[in-house]
Order: structure tokens, then C-alpha cells, then sequence
């Protein structure tokens, strides 16, 4: 292990996060465990140079008060409290350190050094997943949204050509995304990667599917089936790779905290494939995430990538797919993010994209009246996406983005930008 490490127990504070990411913010490591972690796990852990019970207002769970095992008290290295009045602890503060307590007790009182950052970092887990894995093989669906495209990343570095990375195309991805996780990862980082083409399998199931629930439910088990049967195919696979990051677990809920929404990257596999699950990445929050990815290489496009919904186009093609309406969503979809490149909006721009309902329009074409589609253009600032803004879009950048969508896109006679906030409206349309 090259970096030293400071341990946030959670005893109910609702600022664990927080607390981690200030102690990185100086260069240290810190990660955050539940308050019922065994003496033996702490001891198993390397150059952790101090412990901080962090408690708040989710202390009490189910009525009983939470505390750490005594031992921890006694372990030998500091140990610091935070809002937690059982704490056995001398040093007890009631409120988070302001930054010159928490340096001091970073740096003077553990004398920990700051020598966290990504290639440390990297080294380290590399180090552990070889440790974990042995001479065995590991799974993983690579979607090339970020976090899989990065644990993939890693784990080549890690295992190489025990790494078997699994790409489904199920016909929904956005244009020339299938190609570029194929150049990325078997042309360039020479991964042992299955490309399985389900394309028309998917888009068979979806079809004459208008509600947008049931289109999740189709597309979301029929990845599970397509993943399930090429793993069947392979022998000897004993571990499963997964992207999974810091927020997916807090979201999922910890010991002390509610879950917000299950994290179902896991889910969905039968009993009998059940793997162990090699997990590098869950410590980290997303904006690691992209730095440890730009450390291990890979291209900027694939980082910096604006988030993008696991049923991907299938929910932008609304109501019932039919393919010609798909490619207008896929085409449309890519002259708005090479506009918005073109004119530095990428950078600035949470979320953009097109949509195409699934009704026509009149228009007028070579002087004669014809029936086509629209295009709808989003384009959103958020947070956390739970609320958003509109973009004020330059009006002539949404002119060009119009003209190259009416003459590039067949079937379109007419492109609206969409006005409205979150809420009422969701930032996807279905
Ligand atoms: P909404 O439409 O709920 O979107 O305002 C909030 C954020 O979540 C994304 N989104 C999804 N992501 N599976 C996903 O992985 C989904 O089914 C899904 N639906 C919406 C959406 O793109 C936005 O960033």
C-alpha cells in the first residue's frame, strides 16, 4: 500500500462524504466504513494512520444507539469523535473540524502523509486485485459508459487477458459509441473483449412497446438474459468486475442511512452465476473517477462523457421504437454534440440531447406537403438532476444545429427546443 490512510467510521452523520473528500482535498487517502467494522478487518488494513467516529443525527438505528467495537477505542493509533456523545474517546469535537483543526489532526496528530493521488492510487489497487484475483478469471460488461470504461481500464493493467470484457450492442447506443468501445479496448488496449451484436434481438422485444416503464423492464432484463447466456459460455470465471463508485453505495443506503434508489448494477443474475465481486473503483466519487480514467489513458470523449441513461436511445425514441425514428434520434443526436462542441457547450452543458416523438407533422418539401417527424432539442444544468435549468443556447448556434438537422436527417420537417424547467418536467421525456 503506498498511501496513507485515514478511516471514517460511520456512526449517523450525514456528512461522511464531505469529511472524506475535505482529508483528499490535503493529499491524504480517507475512506468510510460502517460503524460495526471487526478490529480484525482495521488490522487488515494498511497505513492507516488514524480513525475518526464520525456520529450525527442517524446515530440511532432501529432505537439502539450505535458505537464502534471497544477495541477500536484502544487500537493504538488516534483516535477522534465528532458529534458522537457514547464516544469512549477523549478527543471529542461536536461538530466537523474547521480546516486548521483538521490539518493538525491530520498531519500532526497521525502524522499521516500527503500522498494520495491517482497513480498511488492506481498502483494500489492494481496491487489488491491481482491479491483478490489470483491466476482466476474475472467478468465484465463493459457498456463504455464511464465507470465500466475505467474499472475495464484497470483491470487490464491488473490481470490482462484474465479480464473477459463483455460488450452488448443492443441497438440503443449512440452513434458510434459500439465502434469506439471496440477500437478503445480491443484495438488499442488489447483486451479480451466479446462484441455481441443484439441489435435486432432488442428491438425485436421492443416492438409496438409504447410505455416507457415497460420499455425500461424489456430493455433492462433482456441485457440481464443477453450478459447471462455469454457468461454461460465461458468456463472458469469466478469473479465478477463491476463499476460500481462511492455514490452508488451511499445511494443504495449504508447501516445508518436510507436508501435512495437501488443500485442494480449487480442485479438480476441468476443463483447459480453468482460471482465475487471485484469492485476497484467504490471509493471513489465520479470526478475521481474521470481522473483516475485520464491516468490510465484513455480517451477524453469516453472521461468526459455527459451522463447518459441506461436504456439509452430507447427512451428518446419515444413512445413505440420503429428504426427509422431510432436513426433520427441517433443522427440528430450527433450534430447536436458536434455543434455544441464546436462551440465550447459541451464543456459548459450538463446534460443535451434530441428526442423524437412518435407522431408526424406537416410540413413542405420541394413545393409539395409531406408528413414527418421532429426533432426536440433538450439541453440542461443540474447538480444532482433532481431539479434543472434549461440552457440559454445561443440563438445561432440553435439555427445551424436546426439547418444541419433538416438537411442531414431524413424524415424531419421541423425542430423545436424545448423550454421547460425540472420540474415539472423530467430531464428525459419518458
Ligand atoms: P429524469 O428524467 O428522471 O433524469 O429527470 C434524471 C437523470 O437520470 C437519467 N436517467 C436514467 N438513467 N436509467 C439511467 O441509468 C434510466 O432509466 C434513466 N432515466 C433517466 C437522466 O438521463 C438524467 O441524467
Amino acid at each position: 500500500m503506498k498511501q496513507d490512510m485515514i478511516v471514517i467510521l460511520d456512526l449517523g452523520s450525514t456528512e461522511n462524504t464531505v469529511l472524506a473528500r475535505r482529508i483528499r482535498e490535503l493529499g491524504v487517502y480517507s475512506e468510510i466504513h460502517p460503524h460495526d467494522i471487526t478490529m480484525d478487518q482495521l488490522n487488515g488494513m494498511e497505513n492507516v494512520k488514524g480513525i475518526i467516529l464520525n456520529g450525527g443525527k442517524n446515530r440511532v438505528v432501529d432505537g439502539v444507539p450505535v458505537d464502534v467495537d471497544p477495541a477500536v477505542y484502544s487500537w493504538g493509533g488516534p483516535v477522534l469523535s465528532i458529534d458522537h456523545p457514547a464516544s469512549k474517546c477523549q478527543k471529542r469535537l461536536d461538530t466537523l473540524p474547521g480546516e486548521t483543526e483538521l490539518r493538525q489532526f491530520v498531519f500532526e496528530v497521525c502524522k499521516a502523509e500527503a500522498n494520495w493521488n491517482m497513480k498511488n492510487f492506481i498502483e494500489d489497487q492494481i496491487e489488491a486485485v491481482r491479491k483478490q484475483v489470483g491466476d482466476k478469471k474475472v467478468l465484465l460488461a463493459l457498456s463504455g459508459g464511464v465507470d465500466s470504461s475505467v474499472v475495464a481500464a484497470l483491470l487490464i493493467k491488473a490481470v490482462g487477458q484474465q479480464l473477459v470484457c463483455v460488450h452488448v450492442n443492443h441497438g440503443l447506443m449512440r452513434k458510434n459509441e459500439s465502434e469506439s468501445v471496440v477500437e478503445v479496448f480491443k484495438n488499442q488496449l488489447h483486451a479480451n473483449l466479446i462484441y455481441v451484436d443484439a441489435v435486432d434481438r432488442f428491438l425485436g422485444k421492443l416492438e409496438g412497446v409504447a410505455d416507457p416503464e415497460q420499455k425500461r423492464k424489456i430493455i433492462g432484463s433482456e441485457f440481464i438474459r443477453v450478459f447471462e447466456e455469454e457468461a454461460r459460455k465461458l468456463e472458469g470465471i469466478d469473479f465478477l468486475g463491476q463499476g460500481t463508485i462511492y455514490p452508488d453505495i451511499i445511494e443504495s443506503g449504508t447501516k445508518t442511512a436510507k436508501m435512495v434508489k437501488s443500485h442494480h448494477n449487480v442485479g438480476g443474475l441468476p443463483e447459480d452465476l453468482k460471482f465475487e465481486l471485484v469492485e476497484p473503483l467504490k471509493q471513489l466519487f465520479k470526478d475521481e473517477v474521470r481522473a483516475c480514467g485520464v491516468e490510465l489513458g484513455l480517451p477524453p470523449h469516453m472521461v468526459y462523457r455527459q451522463p447518459f441513461p441506461g436504456p439509452g436511445l430507447g427512451v428518446r425514441c419515444l413512445g413505440a421504437i420503429t428504426r427509422d425514428r431510432l436513426e433520427a434520434v441517433r443522427e440528430s443526436d450527433a450534430i447536436l454534440r458536434e455543434e455544441f462542441e464546436k462551440a465550447g457547450l459541451d464543456k459548459k452543458v450538463w446534460q443535451y440531447f434530441t428526442v423524437v416523438p412518435d407522431f408526424k407533422s406537416v410540413g413542405v418539401k420541394d413545393n409539395a406537403r409531406c408528413l414527418d417527424y421532429m426533432v426536440i432539442i433538450r439541453a440542461i444544468n443540474t447538480i444532482d438532476a433532481m431539479s434543472a435549468t434549461i440552457e440559454r443556447v445561443d440563438w445561432d448556434v440553435l439555427e445551424r444545429i436546426t439547418e444541419r438537422i433538416l438537411a442531414e436527417v431524413g424524415n424531419v420537417c421541423r425542430v423545436c427546443y424545448d423550454m421547460s424547467p425540472k420540474p415539472p418536467a423530467t430531464i428525459e421525456f419518458e
